[in-house]
């Protein structure tokens, strides 16, 4: 398909199309996760008749308000950009889901007018009908929630369609195979508890600097409890990431097996070991917070207990990481780590439990700047993981190099059957053309004459 490509003036056109995303994602997230939890915050303050909790509630609301336009502008640069620098996959993929697509905007239209005129403007008017104001409280949730379902399902697609990507010239419309793909519930439940987990801390973190600055004794009073609040929701909600994240790891392994090595040790690695350093910056912080502040409630107290439980089950699934020589080396390795941070908490079992100093404030509001960027580098992740594809095996991005495309065709070809990309490096004889030609042999692989040539310019290049 010769559909006319727009060059970029200056820089790759990858990072024009990541910078425009970048500018929306963060703050559509954000928003959807605020006034999921806004009337959820709202109704406990109306049982429990605590105007702390409305007061929250109508603050993310607010701040909501604040975002959406912005959002929503810039959300309206994405397809621009697409439709200039992808057309051939804007036309396909457009044509696949045209109705989600028109559902999503139908759903956004219904978001501004119960949001807008049922949620925000009758804030101080409804107080004397809570019922009614957190009902508009959870359409407009709900309302949110289906516009990222929508999404969660086209953009799954990419990486794992479950059918093929239609040609420009054949109207489709709809295809459910397409849209309940392998990685659609694993992508949704994913971002639904990420985007809770990483607000929350980010709030939690602002909230606690605000705390720092109020002036007025109230003032104080009601930043520490919102920043209490939210920042152990924001570590509560991680927990379910670990499982969640290890069953779609597995679908990808699966599905998209190219995707999941880039992941896992290969080419997007570097960045997958970025973002899980984040992911430790923010959990010890969190935990120590936690444990500090609430080590007297029980229900918290087994929370967190089952959560480092998970971790410690996740780490002994996981396979050795290299640096750690043998499977042995690993296992002390996190046993140690995880047995310190233990006994670290009992030496300090009997510090205050206010945490009320300066440090701490700085210490919440950075671990929330690492959510933060754990959450940017996860999209970032998937994204590089499935290069140069635009969807996984059915359209490459018309700027690939030559050597994306070998190193795509050599993970497709070898590193699936070799469990790990880094067994090429370890191969000290590099023979690769005798090799190539013992490995292409094998009983079940398929490989071209015209892919061995790709395979071995790749390999002589990337380990001479
Ligand atoms: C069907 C599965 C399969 C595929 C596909 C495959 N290999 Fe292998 N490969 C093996 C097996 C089995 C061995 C022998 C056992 C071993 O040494 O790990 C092997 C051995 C090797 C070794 C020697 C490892 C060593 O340390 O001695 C290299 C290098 C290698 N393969 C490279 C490749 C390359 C390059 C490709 C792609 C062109 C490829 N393999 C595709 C299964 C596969």
């Amino acid at each position: 398909m010769d559909l006319p490509v727009i060059p970029t003036p200056l820089l790759p056109r990858w990072v024009w199309m990541e910078e425009v995303t970048y500018s929306h994602i963060p703050i559509a997230t954000l928003v959807t996760a605020f006034l999921f939890l806004a009337p959820i915050f709202e109704y406990i303050g109306y049982r429990r008749k605590d105007m702390r909790y409305d007061r929250l509630a109508k603050s993310l609301v607010f701040f909501s308000m604040i975002l959406f336009s912005p959002g929503a502008a810039l959300g309206t640069g994405i397809p621009m950009f697409i439709i200039g620098l992808y057309p051939e996959f804007w036309s396909r993929w457009a044509n696949i889901f045209f109705w989600p697509l028109i559902a999503q905007f139908v759903f956004f239209t219904l978001e501004v007018v119960v949001l807008f005129f049922g949620y925000y403007l009758t804030w101080d008017r409804w107080m004397n009908r809570k019922r009614l104001h957190i009902l508009f409280g959870v359409l407009s949730a709900l309302t949110g929630m289906s516009i990222q379902i929508i999404w969660d399902g086209i953009g799954s697609y990419m990486m794992t369609p479950g059918a093929p990507l239609p040609g420009v010239n054949e109207p489709v419309g709809w295809s459910a195979q397409g849209f309940f793909n392998p990685s659609f519930p694993y992508l949704f439940t994913h971002r639904f508890f990420a985007n809770i987990s990483y607000t929350m801390l980010l709030a939690g973190g602002v909230f606690a600097l605000k705390y720092l600055h109020a002036k007025v004794k109230e003032e104080k009073n009601y930043f520490a409890f919102a920043a209490d609040i939210t920042f152990s929701i924001g570590f509560l909600a991680f927990f379910a990431m670990p499982f969640i994240g290890w069953g779609y790891a597995k679908i990808l392994q699966h599905n998209a097996p190219v995707a999941f090595h880039a992941i896992m040790g290969g080419h997007s690695g570097s960045k997958f070991i970025f973002k899980m350093a984040m992911v430790s910056v923010f959990l010890t912080i969190a935990a120590v917070y936690l444990f500090i502040r609430h080590r007297d409630k029980p229900v918290i107290l087994s929370f967190a207990t089952a959560g480092l439980a998970s971790l410690y089950l996740f780490l002994s699934w996981h396979p050795a990481l290299d640096w750690f020589g043998s499977t042995a080396t690993w296992r002390i390795a996190y046993t140690i780590v995880l047995v310190g941070f233990i006994a670290f908490l009992w030496v300090i079992r009997k510090t205050d439990k206010q945490v009320t100093s300066e440090p701490w404030q700085w210490a919440m509001f950075i671990a929330g700047i690492a959510a933060f960027l754990a959450f940017a580098m996860g999209g970032f992740v998937r994204e590089r993981a499935r290069q140069p594809h635009t969807v996984y095996k059915q359209i490459i991005k018309p700027e690939v190099l030559p050597r994306e495309a070998d190193e795509f065709l050599v993970y497709d070809k070898c590193v699936v059957c070799h469990s790990t990309p880094k067994f090429l490096d370890r191969y000290k004889k590099r023979d690769w053309v005798e090799r190539v030609k013992v490995e292409r042999e094998r009983p079940g692989v398929d490989i071209t004459d015209d892919e061995v040539e790709h395979i071995i310019r790749y390999l002589r290049e990337r380990y001479p």
